[in-house]
């Protein structure tokens, strides 16, 4: 079953059964003002942070609503219907529509009774407010009188839980008045007689607006419960019903803005709108509103900047395969994806409602990692930051507040640190996530002077990138486990996984062992000689340790308790096979050919599905180990034997570095959203965009995916895709072109824009390879194998690749 199609040309998602398995959504506007919005305009909007910013209601866990809803009345019939299918919900046979989501956009379309309407809701670029911009044609044959209405809910508090669980508080800070054409909803509007720099209790007054622009306001609500009326719901607003919203304001009320405005059309005409919505003054919101004095035109030049603004970010990787969920995922979909979660982490979605305090380690220094190659600079600045919440004995702080001040943080060591942020002790692996961040940034660019950066260190001091991850290795080092692996601490990438503070995990050994290769590489970069030598000596010891203690005859094993348990073994009743550590021991460069081979076909026979590969088998219930965290989740979901979306994409990744084109891209079919269009129903989230995991053949629910949007997902199917399957590799002095794709597959074509200049790369496979290179030119001239050295490149570049 399918609910929608891709449309590639105007990168958009087009969703043409409204009555979608779940609020299929997208993102709008930037880090200074965010906003989701659904298929059906349910979603919130808000200034900065979803947890204490928020503009708009939304009610998490239930039907798709409140929402950015706009009515239509008849006036001659009384009849009305919404913009977007849902709220009022008309029959589908007489309302036809279209939900476009766009790079930055959403555009309802709708047609019912005569009437066409089309709603562009956006964030204009570099503003902090959003437009709702609604054009109604009359498409019938008789002059039409219509209401429109506008209707934005409002929190009464801009903190999400005071909104929702403190109302013997919140209820009676906010009042709205009405002013020329638009609502303005005050929080703590008593506190207006202050002068500009005084506070009570840290509060003063806040502002948020609801204005009408390109017509005059016929008539107003600022009251929810008046709007709606008593025991009607938003599909039914008494407001609408009536024709008129009559002219009231709230005070200790539930506040909301709802706007109508009248008009008459004649057959064949049109009239546009805007609704708009921020946080702002009055007076603000006033010369906001003001200056649309040219509503359609003024629309259509601020969507057109947004998407300006985007694909010129996308553009520098664009691939033309023989898939086209490959191409759409990698040119824009799983590309838009990657720019969400680096710009959200995990903080606003139908799913996180934003409370979680700041950023956790790991996920935001893999989140990098997705934008690399079309954001390099952006990237960076990210980086720099991450550098910077990096304590100075070379851990990650686990959460880095929101509110981060480099040099002046307490950390785990602390107990205030501890009592603020819950985070009882280090991570074991957060700090070991820089290692390929910085390696992919630095090869993209060609930047290695950026190792000579100095960052300050998150409590004291401060050092070069390069000393950074100096210590960062010295971390480890400092925290070895019994075995001499590196110590668990607080736990691995798996949340779920507590080996204990003194155990060993054979993920974290292996990032270890991947950290030193590329330490080395920056260590002989920076002729640091001793240091090379000192890293190949310890290279060497770890690796053989790894392969002494974490080898079991076809698999690695997942680690070591504090009590010595050996874990994943293939004795074990449950949790016998883990996938991280088999994909790992390849990425990392440890497992022998033999290993590699070994591992990933344990890993295709035993935890393979339709969906992608589970993350281990079978799983826990009745033999769980004191820090087997999963089978707190029922089986087959999420640590528990999930399919976890994020390990699809280091599992491709090792496919590919393997020269395995078939398996790889066996992977990223089985788990890619827009593979998955036409089985909407089982997989039930949006097909455009990642999840956080797929539930496992243990669940009843095989196939159905979770917790939309903002997840590692995203970045590491990426790195997989590009440098996997394309295989994109560039390194410090140039970029090597090693592919591994179906062996189906006669040619390809790949666009990369790299360190300022244009690469037009052709692969041909007339022998029907997975992968290799029989010979590769640089424009006509034969290169020796399918390296590229930097100083051969021109501005453009004409690569042939036979496979
Ligand atoms: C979630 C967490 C991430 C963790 C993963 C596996 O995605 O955000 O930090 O690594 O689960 O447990």
């Amino acid at each position: 079953m399918k609910y929608g199609y891709f449309d590639d040309k105007e990168r958009e998602y087009v969703i043409d059964h409204p009555d979608t398995p779940s609020p299929w959504v997208n993102y709008l506007g930037s880090p200074e003002y965010g906003a989701i919005i659904s298929n059906n305009a349910g979603g919130y909007s808000f200034a900065r942070s979803g947890a204490n910013g928020r503009i708009l209601r939304y009610i998490f866990n239930q039907f798709d609503q409140p929402g950015r809803y706009i009515y239509i009345r008849d006036n001659a019939s009384g009849d009305y219907w919404s913009a977007s299918w849902q709220p009022v919900g008309k029959e589908l046979g007489q309302y036809q529509s279209k939900c476009c989501h766009g790079m930055g956009y959403t555009r309802m379309l709708a047609d019912y009774s005569g009437i066409h309407s089309e709603a562009d809701y956006y964030v204009p670029l570099g503003k902090s407010y959003e437009v709702w911009a609604l054009t109604v044609t009359n498409r019938s044959d008789r002059v039409r009188d219509l209401t429109l209405t506008g209707y934005a809910e409002f929190t009464n508090h801009s903190n999400y839980e005071q909104d929702q669980v403190n109302l013997q508080y919140s209820l009676f800070i906010t009042r709205t008045l009405f002013e020329k054409n638009r609502i303005i909803q005050q929080i703590h509007g008593n506190l207006d007689a202050l002068r500009e720099d005084e506070e009570v209790d840290d509060k003063k007054v806040t502002e948020r607006f609801f204005a009408l622009a390109g017509g005059e306001v016929s008539s107003y609500c600022g009251d929810k419960d008046a709007f709606l009326g008593k025991y009607h719901g938003y599909g039914n607003p008494q407001g609408v019903i009536s024709g008129d919203l009559g002219n009231i304001t709230s005070y200790n009320e539930n506040s909301c803005g709802a706007l109508s405005y009248k008009v008459t059309l004649d057959p064949g005409e049109s009239r546009t709108v805007l609704f708009l919505l921020g946080m702002k003054s009055s007076a603000e919101a006033a010369a906001i509103t003001d200056s649309y004095t040219d509503p359609a035109g003024q629309v259509r030049q601020e969507i057109n900047a947004l998407k300006a603004d985007w694909y010129a970010k996308l553009d520098h990787l664009k691939i033309n395969t023989p898939d086209h969920a490959f191409n759409t995922m990698i040119n824009t979909w799983n590309a838009y994806n990657c720019f969400i979660t680096f710009v959200w982490s995990r903080a606003a979605s139908f799913v996180y409602c934003g409370l979680r305090n700041g950023y956790g380690y790991r996920d935001t220094v893999q989140d990098i990692q997705g934008i690399i190659h079309l954001a390099p600079e952006m990237a960076c600045e990210k980086i720099r930051f991450m550098l910077s919440a990096q304590v100075d004995n070379g851990g990650g702080l686990p959460l880095v507040k929101f509110t981060h001040n480099p040099g002046h943080e307490d950390t785990p060591d602390d107990a205030s640190y501890v009592q603020e942020t819950g985070h009882p002790a280090y991570r074991a692996d957060d700090a070991l996530w820089l290692f390929p961040t910085v390696y992919k940034y630095i090869a993209e660019t060609g930047n290695t002077a950026f190792l000579d950066e100095v960052i300050p260190f998150a409590n004291k001091g401060e050092g070069t990138v390069y000393e950074h991850l100096k210590r960062a290795v010295q971390f480890s080092f400092d925290h070895l486990g019994p075995h001499g692996l590196p110590a668990g601490l607080y736990a691995d990438w798996n949340d779920c996984l507590r080996l204990g503070a003194e155990g060993e995990s054979s993920f974290v050994a292996l990032q270890f062992y991947y950290a030193m290769t590329i330490l080395k590489k920056f260590a002989v970069y920076k002729q640091d000689s001793g240091y090379v030598r000192y890293l190949e000596e310890k290279q060497e010891e770890t690796g053989q340790k790894i392969q002494k203690l974490c080898w079991d005859n076809d698999r690695f094993i997942r680690g070591y308790t504090e009590k010595g348990e050996r874990i994943g073994a293939a004795a074990d009743p449950e949790a016998n096979l883990w996938l991280n550590p088999q994909s790992w021991a390849v990425i990392s460069g440890l497992a022998s050919r033999e290993q590699a081979d070994a591992a990933l076909e344990n890993v295709y026979q035993r935890l393979n599905t339709a969906y992608g590969a589970v993350l281990m088998d079978p799983p826990y219930h009745e033999h769980a180990f004191d820090g087997a965290l999963a089978v707190i989740y029922n089986q087959g979901t999420k640590e528990n034997s999930g399919i976890f979306s994020q390990s699809q994409g280091w599992l491709i990744l090792a496919e590919a570095l393997s020269g395995h084109g078939n398996r790889a891209f066996g992977y990223f079919t089985e788990n890619a959203p827009a593979a998955q269009n036409d089985r909407a129903e089982i997989r039930r989230l949006e097909p455009y965009c990642y999840g956080q995991f797929t539930e496992g053949p243990a669940s009843s629910h095989f196939g159905r995916s979770h917790v939309h949007w903002l997840t590692g997902t995203a970045s590491t199917v990426m790195v997989g895709c590009v440098e996997g399957i394309l295989g994109l590799r560039p390194d410090l002095e140039g970029i090597r072109i090693a592919p591994a794709v179906p062996e189906s597959w006669d040619s390809f074509e790949i666009d990369k824009d790299f360190r300022g200049k244009h690469l037009h790369i052709r692969v041909e496979n007339p022998d029907h390879r997975e992968s290799g290179c029989r010979s590769m030119s640089l424009n006509g001239k034969e290169l020796p194998d399918n390296y590229i050295p930097e100083g051969l490149l021109k501005e453009e570049n004409e690569i042939l690749l036979t496979l």
